[in-house]
């Protein structure tokens, strides 16, 4: 091995692991060399009602066009709930723990089907048909499980929005995918502060009305039993709707490559996404990276700490765990409420056995001291996992130390809400582990670095990561723009998969992701496209232009830094400034919160018009003794001010 400290598997793995190196390696070798076998092994881990024939069938070149198990017929809701009932009816399928430490519900399977089929058959008693789309927008309760199960069970396609996205961005998503049903909260409870869910949803759906998308019916669950406004004909209270209706809904068969849900992703340009994932594929493919990836056994509790607004918690909370038959804990609340031990503090009292997070939070926690997690025992621990940004090896080394007392593996899993499922990681019982790097890819992946020509990369590398073959659990489209797909994804180097991340190959072949080489920002483990807070600041009225780049941030991973000309005349003040970062929290939300706004008088632009964002860059992260060839600029005078007035003076 070359460098970084290496972790190598411990002892006790040699029993424990369900993959160990010889299996990954023929494993791998056998899921690249015939797909068709390796795949066709693996697609029966799901129940068809209908088998399917036909395997692979993918293309990346031209019109692009990816199915998986296309004979094949199953119900994602029925593999999640009903097939487990008669091994494990009783058995424990959600733990919530709420925002307060003395709310705790368990669920077993059973009560879960009796839920979901209810909640099936509201939908279809207010006119919801298979295909048709609904948005859920939902604080974590397990009732936001129940309705993504529920819309898998009736061949609905679920649309969940986060929570803490703002009523326009709650608008523009329903808007997109026209969606005509919506299921949501009063208010949802974080930290001890409540959010406004349905009065957000009442000023969404007035907004997408005024769009043309009228929604027709909202269910509202009770979650803090606060008064919310009302739309009598409308509105319906989930309890009442649910306790009415039958407790029997046959799961509808869907075709493997039916729409299960949309998911709004950011990405370097225009408007969100609506990333489309399928019915056989997806579920193959998030329920066997679940247990190979966590080395999930029976019984085994397990908990990721991301909210179902994210692809995370699709794939990690709800589809891939519940398709195992496995206990997943959801968790209301954030890691610092009512104090910084509340996720050690989760993990002694349920004895979770696998933990997955955000280099983000461990940041924010490994700064508040270690005694908070010292306090624990933290001995149910088996395997942690990171998710969602590079993992810098400081907040690697106190994971593995501090929280796992040395003793448990990290998987640091590299993937996108593209991707559906983990692409590359360890797999605890197989891979020695080198802090910072996500290691080597999952089955079936086959990764490969391209310079910015295209031209590909052998051996030790740093240059694009792209996919040169398809994934079961592949995005199909761009929901109602497939061109749009097609340009995204397979256009920059044509015939294979994109990823719009930088990754370096190390002499042992191990992968290290070192951030995204497009204008994505990646804020707390948080997609965010910077044309996306540009459009928002230009929307202000005292806004020109504006343009918007990340900069290095000790917890967030990145901030986010604005650059804002203003309108002739306008006066350039604090307060204006404060005005200017509430105006996006409206507009987007508070995860899209500008860190630093400079007013800038002018933008260096290239005489051609177009903005010169690596200056930008450089300037946001005082950087700007590099600032490389300036001389293409249309009045190289700008930059000088730009320095003078930077708001990141290290
Ligand atoms: C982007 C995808 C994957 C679910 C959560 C985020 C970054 C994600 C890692 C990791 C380095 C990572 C990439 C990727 N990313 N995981 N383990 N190491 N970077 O999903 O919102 O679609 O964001 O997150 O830049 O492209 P997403």
């Amino acid at each position: 091995m070359t460098e970084a400290q290496l972790h190598p598997v411990q002892p006790e793995w040699k029993e424990r692991a369900l993959i160990d190196d010889a299996t990954y390696r023929a494993w791998y070798e056998t899921s690249v060399r015939d797909p068709e076998a390796f795949w066709n092994k693996h697609g029966q881990r799901i129940d068809w009602s209908k088998p399917f024939t036909k395997v692979k069938n993918t293309s990346f070149d031209g019109d692009v066009s990816i199915r998986w198990f296309e004979d094949g017929e199953t119900n994602v809701a029925a593999n999640c709930i009903d097939r487990h009932l008669a091994e494990r009816g009783d058995q424990v399928a959600i733990i919530w723990e709420g925002d307060d430490p003395k709310d705790d519900r368990k669920i077993t399977y059973r009560e879960m089907h009796d839920q979901v089929c209810r909640l099936s058959n509201v939908l279809k008693e207010n006119g919801v048909e298979k295909g048709d789309r609904v948005t859920i927008y939902m604080p974590m309760i397990p009732e936001a499980a129940y309705a993504m199960l529920a819309c898998a069970r009736i061949g609905a396609v679920h649309s969940v929005v986060f929570g803490g996205f703002s009523p326009d961005a709650l608008a523009g998503r329903i808007v997109d995918c026209q969606s005509t049903f919506l299921i949501t909260a009063d208010e949802g409870l974080r930290g001890g502060k409540t959010i406004p869910l349905k009065d957000n949803a009442d000023k969404a759906l007035d907004i997408a009305t005024r769009q043309g998308v009228t929604v027709r019916s909202v269910v509202v669950v009770k979650r803090t039993g606060n008064s919310v406004g009302w739309v009598e004909g409308r509105d319906l209270w989930y309890h009442d709707a649910v306790e009415k209706a039958s407790p029997d809904c046959p799961a509808e068969a869907m075709n493997a490559e039916d729409p299960l849900f949309i998911l709004y992703t950011s990405g370097s340009t225009g408007k969100p996404k609506g990333v489309l994932h399928t019915t056989g594929g997806y579920l193959v493919y998030a329920a066997m990276t679940h247990e190979y990836v966590f080395d999930y056994h029976d019984g085994d509790i397990y908990w990721c700490t991301a909210d179902v607004g994210w692809v995370t918690g699709h794939s990690y909370i709800v589809y891939g765990p519940l398709a195992n038959g496995a206990t997943t804990l959801m968790f209301e609340g954030v890691p610092n409420y009512p104090d910084q031990s509340r996720f050690w503090k989760i993990i002694d009292k349920h004895q979770v056995n696998i933990f997955y997070t955000a280099p983000t939070a461990l940041r924010a926690l490994m700064g508040a001291g270690d005694r908070y997690v010292t306090s624990s025992s933290r001995k149910s621990l088996k395997v942690l996992g990171s998710v969602g940004e590079p993992i810098n090896p400081e907040a690697w080394e106190w994971y593995y130390k501090v929280v796992g007392d040395s003793r448990v593996p990290i998987v640091d899993t590299w993937w996108q809400t593209e991707t559906g499922g983990i692409l590359i990681t360890p797999l605890p019982g197989a891979t020695d582990l080198k802090a910072g790097s996500a290691t080597r890819p999952f089955f079936g992946v086959q990764p490969q670095l391209v310079d910015a020509e295209g031209g590909v990369l052998e051996g030790a590398a740093d240059g694009n990561l792209c996919i040169v073959d398809s994934w079961p659990g592949q995005m199909r489209t761009v929901y109602g723009d497939h061109e749009r797909f097609v340009q995204t994804y397979f256009s920059t180097y044509p015939g294979k998969y994109f990823t719009g991340d930088g990754c370096r190959r190390d002499a042992d072949g191990y992968y290290w992701i070192t951030g995204r080489v497009d204008d994505v920002l990646n804020v707390s483990g948080h997609r965010m496209g910077t044309a996306e807070v540009e459009s928002a600041l230009v929307s202000h009225d005292k806004v020109s232009e504006a343009a918007v780049v990340g900069y290095p941030h000790d917890v967030k991973g990145q901030g986010i830094y604005c650059y804002v000309t203003l309108m002739n005349g306008v006066e350039p003040t604090d307060a204006l400034r404060k005005e200017l970062v509430a105006h996006v929290r409206r507009e987007i939300g508070a995860i899209a919160s500008p860190d630093k706004i400079q007013f800038s008088p002018g933008l260096p632009k290239t005489r051609s018009g177009k903005i010169m964002r690596r200056i930008l860059r450089k300037i946001a992260e005082d950087d700007y003794g590099a600032l490389g060839d300036t001389s293409t600029l249309a009045d190289p005078a700008v930059v000088d001010d730009l320095v003078s007035n930077r708001q990141n003076k290290k």
